[in-house]
C-alpha cells in the first residue's frame, strides 16, 4: 500500500472516528497516531510498536502507569524472532497451534525492544489476533503493533465500536469498527520465558488445552495465576458496586427490602422463579462461552443504569468457567453486604 496523504486529505475523504477503513488506520498508525482496533477477544488501542512517542500515547490516553507492559501483536510467526529472542520449542509449539487466537506468550525480548512496551522487564508478550479485520490491518502495516485493551485504565474492556468511543472517543483519531468481539474477554497469558510455562492471566484457552498441546501437565503453581502488576484485582471493573453471591445468599439480601439493584443470573437459575418487586433481573446465558461473550457489555450497560448495586450470581466451579469466575471475582467487591 503507498501512504499517499495527510490527515487533512484524508478528513476530506471521509474519516470518520468509527470507520472500517484499513488504509485510514494503517496511514495514522504510521503517522505516529492511535487506532482503535477490533480483536476477537477485545478491542486494542494500538499503535506502532517501534514509535516511542507513539507508545506514550497509550499510556497517556488510557492514563495506565508505565510500569504495565504492552502486547505487541504481529500478523504472521515469522515476525515473532523481530521481537522476541531464545523462543523455546514450547513456546513455538502453542503458537502453531494457537494463532491466530486468543493467546498471548510471554517470551525473553529481543534487544532493540523498547523498554516502554516492556515495562523495563526482560520479556515481551506478543499475540497473532485472529480478528480478519486486524488482521488485514497488521499485514498492510508490516510490523508489530502495541495494543493494550482499548479502556481507561482499570475499567472495563471494550467489546464494540461503540463502547470504545465511550472510554477514549475523545482521545483518538479512529476506531476501525468490527463489529462484536466474538470472544468477548482478554487472552490467556501462558508465561514460556522461563523453564516452566506459567499462566498468568485466565482466558478463553483453558489450562486443559495447554497441557494438551504441551503434552505435560502444568503444576498448580504454574495454573494459579499471581498477583503481579497488570493481574491488579480492581481491574474489569464497573463503576457501580459489584458483589458475587450464590443463590441462597442473594435470597437472604434480597429479603431485606433492598431497592434499585440489578440481579445477574443464569438461565437455569430459579431466581427467576422468586422475582421480587422493585429489583431488576438480567438473565445471561448458560453457556459459559456465550456468558463470557456476552459479560463486558452487560456490566457496561447495567453501570450506565446507575443502579445501587450490581448482584451477580456465582457461577460454577467447573473449568469451562474459568475466565468468566476470574472476570468477576475481579470486578466484584470483596466487602461482604450481608
Ligand atoms: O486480548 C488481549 O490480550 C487484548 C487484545 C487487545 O489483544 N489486550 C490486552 O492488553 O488485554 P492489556 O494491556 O489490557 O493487558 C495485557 C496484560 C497486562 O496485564 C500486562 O501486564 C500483561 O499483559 N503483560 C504484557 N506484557 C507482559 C510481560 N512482558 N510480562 C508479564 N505480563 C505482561
Ligand atoms: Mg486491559
Amino acid at each position: 500500500m503507498s501512504v499517499c496523504c495527510t490527515l487533512g486529505e484524508m478528513t476530506k475523504q471521509g474519516l470518520n472516528m468509527i470507520s472500517k477503513n484499513i488504509q485510514n488506520a494503517v496511514l495514522l498508525l504510521k503517522q505516529g497516531e492511535l487506532v482503535a482496533m477490533p480483536t476477537e477477544t477485545v478491542y486494542g488501542l494500538a499503535a506502532d510498536a517501534q514509535n516511542p512517542d507513539a507508545l506514550n500515547k497509550i499510556f497517556h490516553a488510557k492514563g495506565r502507569p508505565i510500569n504495565h507492559p504492552l502486547i505487541v501483536h504481529i500478523a504472521d510467526i515469522s515476525q515473532l524472532f523481530e521481537w522476541a529472542t531464545d523462543v523455546s520449542p514450547q513456546a513455538i509449539q502453542l503458537a502453531k497451534h494457537f494463532w491466530p487466537g486468543p493467546l498471548t506468550l510471554i517470551l525473553k525480548k529481543a534487544p532493540q525492544v523498547s523498554n516502554i512496551i516492556t515495562g523495563g522487564q526482560e520479556t515481551i508478550g506478543i499475540r497473532i489476533p485472529k480478528h480478519p479485520i486486524a488482521r488485514d490491518l497488521l499485514i498492510e502495516f508490516g510490523s508489530g503493533v502495541a495494543a493494550p485493551s482499548a479502556n481507561r485504565f482499570g475499567r472495563i474492556s471494550p467489546t464494540n465500536a461503540i463502547a470504545v468511543k465511550e472510554e477514549l472517543g475523545d482521545r483518538i483519531k479512529m476506531i476501525l469498527d468490527g463489529g462484536q468481539c466474538d470472544v468477548g474477554v482478554e487472552s490467556t497469558i501462558v508465561d514460556v520465558s522461563g523453564e516452566h510455562p506459567r499462566i498468568l492471566r485466565p482466558g478463553i484457552i483453558t489450562p486443559q488445552q495447554i497441557e494438551a498441546v504441551l503434552q505435560q501437565h502444568l503444576s498448580s503453581s504454574e495454573k494459579n495465576i499471581p498477583k503481579v502488576s497488570g493481574s491488579l484485582e480492581s481491574h474489569y471493573a464497573p463503576e457501580t458496586l459489584t458483589f458475587l453471591m450464590n443463590k441462597e445468599e442473594i435470597q437472604i439480601y434480597l429479603n431485606k427490602q433492598e431497592i434499585h439493584v440489578v440481579v445477574v443470573c443464569r438461565e437455569t437459575s430459579s431466581l427467576l422463579l422468586e422475582k421480587k418487586s422493585g429489583v431488576t433481573y438480567v438473565v445471561m446465558p448458560k453457556d459459559a462461552d456465550k456468558y463470557a461473550h456476552d459479560l463486558y457489555q452487560t456490566l457496561r450497560d447495567l453501570d450506565k443504569q446507575h443502579f445501587k448495586k450490581i448482584i451477580v450470581e456465582n457461577v460454577p466451579e467447573t473449568g469451562e468457567w474459568w475466565v468468566v469466575r476470574d472476570r468477576l471475582q475481579r470486578a466484584a467487591s470483596t466487602l461482604s453486604i450481608l
